[in-house]
């Protein structure tokens, strides 16, 4: 089973499972939005969780390979500028350059690729862009052994468990690392900020 079949299987029950447990660090993660008005890239929008602390000033493209997510977070835009895309955050159907920001919450760590999909980020943001992060990594030589026991199960259905974010920073040496906080589960999910030189 690929992902896009096993997020559409789990999108009726998504948010009841992820969003309260999520909204302190979306809402911290968020507030790092610059308060000039742009363009901004939501990668792996999922149902559109982020929706209550967007600044209403951007316009914004959700990204997000499965319909049954997308189909979810396009009411939740209420007055919003949303534009919904259907596409793969690994192969980004966009220009070099095309936004402002991007945001990457809970994608990085999911998609088989992370590598790529930093890389493509790196390509559609604009220099002196910002890129918003906020995922679950280990850190390099982390033992988690039963992390690593179930990855092999789990990457297949929902998440990679196993993704080091410093593995990452050599794919997109235009980015560069300006914040990177804990968030969540004893640092396990953190917040992270990167700035296109
Ligand atoms: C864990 S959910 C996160 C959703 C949302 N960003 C949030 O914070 O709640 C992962 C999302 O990534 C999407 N996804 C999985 N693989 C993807 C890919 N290759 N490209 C774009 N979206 C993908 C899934 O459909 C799902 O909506």
């Amino acid at each position: 089973m690929g992902l896009r079949h096993s997020y559409t299987l789990i999108a009726p029950f998504y948010d009841a499972a992820i969003a309260r447990a999520t909204e302190a660090a979306r809402a911290r993660s968020l507030a790092a939005l610059p308060a000039e008005a742009g363009h901004v890239l939501l990668a792996g929008v999922g149902t559109g969780l982020d929706r209550p602390h967007l600044p209403p000033q951007h316009r914004y493209v959700g990204l997000d390979l499965t319909h049954a997510m997308l189909r979810r977070a396009l009411p939740r835009a209420g007055r919003v500028d949303f534009t919904p895309v259907q596409g793969d955050a690994q192969r980004l159907p966009f220009t070099d350059a095309a936004f402002d920001s991007a945001v990457l919450h809970l994608i990085l760590a999911v998609v088989p690729e992370p590598a790529h999909c930093f890389a493509e980020i790196a390509r559609v943001v604009k220099p002196g862009g910002q890129v918003i992060v906020f995922d679950k990594f280990l850190r390099r030589g982390q033992p988690a052994l039963l992390r690593r026991m179930i990855n092999p199960l789990v990457r297949r259905v929902a998440t990679r468990l196993d993704v080091v974010f410093e593995d990452l920073l050599p794919v997109a040496p235009g980015l560069a690392l300006e914040h990177d906080q804990p968030a969540l589960v004893g640092g396990w999910f953190r917040l992270i900020r990167l700035r296109k030189l």
